[in-house]
């Protein structure tokens, strides 16, 4: 395929630049290397040779340990309608005003090559930069998640990726998780829709999922939940043309997103906050600290306030999305974290991360810098390429003062206080009624039902027999019908139990 427009590098330097090595020497031919005679061994003195190697060598970085596929571009956020009474975050006070932005999507489970297409939750970051720092928003395409305990998020995701012997996914392994830890349902169900299996990224909505703290400066505060919904409308694949396409074109996703911004098809989504006073939020039914439940729609309504659109492809994958760094702990005044456990723990996980795959100095990098920042007291580090902040002092100084934001206000409502506790959360039948929910839905758009009952028995037939069982009797807790419908399909698909006798292949076990 080949694309019409020049990279914008192309003009930043003559139209036929030197070709040097990487310390700036120029070289003759590229392709020549130093050697004795014309059929003798090489000299080590043939810098230009070395210096392609060794760098070639050190070309991979560690990919992400979940979202390792993924695709992104750059555009802006416009705020549509005034929100001020809720909140004070500098991005969002005017009407208009307009925020650049990076986003990058990504599927979850598979690794860096694996298909677009695959049955997954598909991440949604978003990196604004805002006049008062990177606020970004890393979201999935779903309003929940599968855990509300944090510990468990390794256990989890090792039962999705690969088993530790075979190296193959694993239906066992990822079904026997899921029936043992039935919080996971209502994940679940949205997983296995076809809303599992997006048409493309610019047709797939974001959620927050965790609440969020809109907080004024006067310490006073709301709880919100940000939505962001396609504007292209949310389109699907059908479990077989996801499957096929995962053959013909592992890149779907990647190419459609590229081509489009590249034809002008600019993708937008239109963004909203669910909003609970805290007070509210105390006789609400659900824990709004527990990523497992929405807040319905009809209780508490969705508030649009802006519009992000996508127009601009990067010029450099693996400088722009590659090395792109989005943290839930990246925040701007006026948001705050909620006390969600797994939000929390997000905080930490990132910026750890970052750390691991791209350097102690990884908001250094271009695409991760924010518009300003004046930290002098983050010093040297691998790969200090921003000046390291010259003669500035490195301890609050009284010799170079510095500016301060003023302090805000003591957030009102929120007072914790309690024992040390070693805490872990208890499935109960509340777990199922969201879960039901979500059936219903389905069950008001034709053959959606029908494609939800075949996508679980496609998947689960392969895992071992008591596995299956469990997991007919977590679907029938969420729904009888559904649960035996899921049943009769799966075991129609469900290899024939295996002789026992001596001599079956069995008996090597
Ligand atoms: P409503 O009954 O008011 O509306 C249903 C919502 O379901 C829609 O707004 C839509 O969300 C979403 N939806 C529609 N089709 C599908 C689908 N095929 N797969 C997944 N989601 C779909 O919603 P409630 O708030 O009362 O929730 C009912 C169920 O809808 C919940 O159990 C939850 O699983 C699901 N849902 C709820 C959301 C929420 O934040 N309350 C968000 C998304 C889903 P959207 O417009 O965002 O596409
Ligand atoms: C990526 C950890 C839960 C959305 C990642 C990465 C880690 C991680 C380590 C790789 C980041 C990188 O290399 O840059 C965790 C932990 C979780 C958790 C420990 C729970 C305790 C969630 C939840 C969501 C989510 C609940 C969505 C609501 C994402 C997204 C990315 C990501 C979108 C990709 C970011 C990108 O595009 O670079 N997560 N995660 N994660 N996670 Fe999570």
């Amino acid at each position: 395929m080949v694309y019409d427009d020049k990279p914008a590098s192309t003009f930043k330097y003559a139209e036929q630049p030197v070709y040097t090595t990487s310390n700036g020497c120029p070289v003759e031919n590229p392709e020549e290397f130093q050697r004795i005679g014309s059929n003798g061994p090489l000299l080590l003195q043939d810098f230009h040779l070395i210096d392609l190697l060794a760098h070639f060598d050190r070309e991979r970085i560690p990919e992400r340990v979940v979202h390792a596929k993924g695709a992104g571009a750059y555009g802006e956020f416009e705020v549509t309608h005034d929100i001020t009474d809720i909140c004070s975050v500098d991005m969002l006070k005017e009407v208009g005003k307009k925020t650049p932005a990076v986003v990058r999507f990504s599927t979850v489970g598979g690794e860096k090559g694996s298909p677009d297409t695959a049955r997954d939750p598909r991440g949604f970051s978003v990196k604004f930069y805002t006049d008062e720092g990177n606020w970004d928003w890393v979201y999935n395409n779903t309003p929940v998640f599968f855990l509300r305990d944090p510990t468990k998020f390794p256990l989890f995701i090792h039962t999705q990726k690969r088993n530790p012997q075979t190296n193959l996914k694993d239906a066992t392994m990822f079904w026997d998780y899921l029936s043992t830890h039935q919080e996971a349902i209502h994940q679940v169900m949205h997983l296995f829709s076809d809303r599992g299996t997006p048409y493309s990224y610019r047709h797939m909505n974001g959620y927050s999922g965790h609440t969020h703290k809109f907080v004024k400066p006067d310490g006073t505060f709301n709880y919100v939940q940000i939505h962001l919904k396609t504007d292209q409308g949310s389109k699907t694949f059908t479990n077989e043309e996801a499957g096929k396409l995962a053959g013909e074109n592992p890149d779907w996703n990647t190419q459609d997103l590229f081509e489009a911004i590249q034809n002008g098809d600019y993708p937008s989504w239109t963004v909203y906050v669910q909003v609970l006073s805290p007070e509210q939020a105390e006789k609400f039914r659900w824990n709004i600290f527990d990523l497992t439940k929405v807040w319905p729609q009809k209780e508490v309504p969705l508030r649009p306030f802006g519009k992000l659109t996508l127009n601009k492809n990067v010029e450099n994958y693996f400088a722009e999305i590659e090395q792109v760094a989005f943290s839930p702990s990246h925040l701007v005044p006026g948001v705050e974290p909620s006390a969600d456990p797994v939000l929390q723990s997000r905080l930490f996980s990132y910026p750890d991360t970052h750390r691991h795959r791209l350097g102690v100095n990884y908001q250094q990098i271009p695409v991760n810098a924010p518009l300003r920042a004046f930290n002098p007291f983050h010093r040297d580090g691998l790969m200090a390429v921003n000046g390291n902040y010259g003669a500035n002092p490195n301890y609050p100084s009284s010799y170079r003062k510095l500016t301060y934001k003023p302090a805000k206000a003591t957030n009102q409502h929120e007072k914790w206080a309690g024992a040390a506790v070693s805490y872990l959360s208890e499935v109960t039948d509340e777990d199922f009624v969201q879960a039901n929910g979500l059936w219903e839905v389905l069950g008001k758009q034709p053959g959606q039902q029908d494609n939800y009952v075949n996508n679980v028995a496609g998947h689960l037939s392969a895992a071992k027999e008591d596995t299956r069982r469990r997991t007919y009797d977590m679907f029938k807790r969420v729904n009888k019908t559904l649960g035996t419908r899921i049943e009769e399909e799966t075991e129609k698909l469900a290899p024939a139990p295996k002789s026992t006798a001596a001599g079956s292949a069995t008996s090597r076990l």
